[in-house]
């Protein structure tokens, strides 16, 4: 069954359990001669992007492949040069549409592409890690890295349709699912304490990827998403609260050299910042230590070894600053209650982070 939200920026989102729906969904929006790139990565190609061409190819008949090497590393202008390309050499124009199949470097650096080929062609995504399902298919973030900068290029740029086949997080690897669910947490953790208590409730059916209890853990995570996105889709105050977790959560991947995944590194960053929190009894001790320890059984990290804090402190940029106002720190008030916040200070940093060094 399809289950659709009805998205007010113009696109929905719709959550099948294979792609049989595909066809149908895209041909709502798009006619039957219109040309479709399916832009993927190397593993993603090679598990369903047989799949994906044959389910649209019921409806419309030109439908490409373009894969890359999977890969972080791989996410970089050269290959969207060589997507453009291909597009060139096809004979793409704005009547015909990029499809982004894959996690959220296919989503990324296929969206843009699309923001800029031509000035910008219509785009689908199609999800398959649950960080991309989650995160980063929803709020209109395209981009690519440059050089060491990470998503130092993008642009603003909604799909036409995000079309989730729940199904193919059967293949994705234990780390990477995990890694998405630091993502979901933080969902609850930042607005809606309901949610996160449902996650704990259920993480036995969760860990072991139950359809029913998947699917309704991604649709409410997309929702908390969605609505804060609507509210300030070009992160002018509110959408700043997505990054809970991540101002350590960055600094920790690099100071790792990203040998830690996205999800755990936000995990760590998620605790230290509860720890802030608890340190300013925004939070209570028992509201610190379950939020700590419940990173646990979803495959999270919650201490770490060999800090340097100095050097991760230095990571943040808090002596430069996001902005003129200082820098930019989610706090919980509450369990699904998150702001932001001006006046954290280097030290209640340190501290949080050498709790990390000394938990168990
Ligand atoms: N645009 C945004 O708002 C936003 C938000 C968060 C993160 N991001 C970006 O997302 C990226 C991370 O996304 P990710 O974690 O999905 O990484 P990813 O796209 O690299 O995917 C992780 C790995 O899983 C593989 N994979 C994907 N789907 C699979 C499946 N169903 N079965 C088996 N293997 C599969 C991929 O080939 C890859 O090796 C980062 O570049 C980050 O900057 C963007
Ligand atoms: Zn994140």
């Amino acid at each position: 069954m399809a289950v659709a939200l009805e998205n007010k920026k113009c696109y929905e989102i719709v959550f099948e359990e294979s792609f049989d729906a595909l066809a149908e969904e895209v041909g709502k929006l798009f006619e039957p001669d219109c040309r479709f790139l399916i832009f993927t990565d190397s593993n993603v190609n090679d598990l369903y992007a047989a799949a994906v061409s044959a389910a649209l190819k019921k409806r419309f008949q030109k439908v490409f492949i373009y894969s890359f090497p999977a890969g972080e590393e791989n996410k970089q202008l050269s290959n969207v040069s060589e997507a453009y390309r291909f597009l060139i050499r096809e004979h793409f124009n704005r009547n015909d549409c990029i499809i982004a199949l894959g996690g959220g470097v296919t989503g990324d650096m296929a969206g843009f592409t699309a923001a800029t080929y031509m000035r910008g062609i219509p785009f689908i995504q199609i999800p398959t890690t649950l960080l991309s399902m989650v995160d980063s298919s929803i709020g209109g973030k395209t981009g690519v890295d440059f050089e060491a900068y990470k998503n130092m290029v993008g642009a603003f740029y909604m799909p036409k349709l995000v079309y989730m086949n729940i199904s193919v997080l059967k293949t994705l690897p234990a780390r990477q699912f995990s890694s998405g669910m630091a993502e979901v947490l933080k969902a609850g953790l930042i607005r809606d304490g309901r949610f996160y208590t449902w996650l704990i409730e259920h993480f036995t059916e969760i860990m072991e990827k139950e359809p029913s209890v998947l699917q309704e853990m991604i649709y409410r995570s997309v929702n908390i998403k969605r609505l804060v996105v609507e509210a300030d889709p070009y992160e002018k105050g509110e959408r700043a609260i997505l990054n809970y977790g991540h101002t350590l959560g960055h600094a920790l991947e690099k100071f790792y050299d990203f040998r830690l995944s996205h999800g755990e590194c936000v995990a760590l960053g998620s605790v230290a910042a509860g720890y802030i929190a608890f340190k300013r009894e925004l939070l209570s001790a028992e509201e610190y230590y379950e939020l700590r320890d419940m990173f646990v059984p979803f495959g999270l990290p919650i201490s770490v070894v060999d800090l340097d804090i100095g050097a991760v402190i230095r990571l943040t940029g808090s002596d430069k600053k996001n902005d003129a106002k200082g820098l930019k720190f989610i706090l919980l008030k509450d369990i699904g209650k998150a702001e932001i916040f001006r006046d954290v200070t280097e030290t209640e940093m340190h501290d949080a982070l050498k709790e990390l060094e000394s938990t168990l």
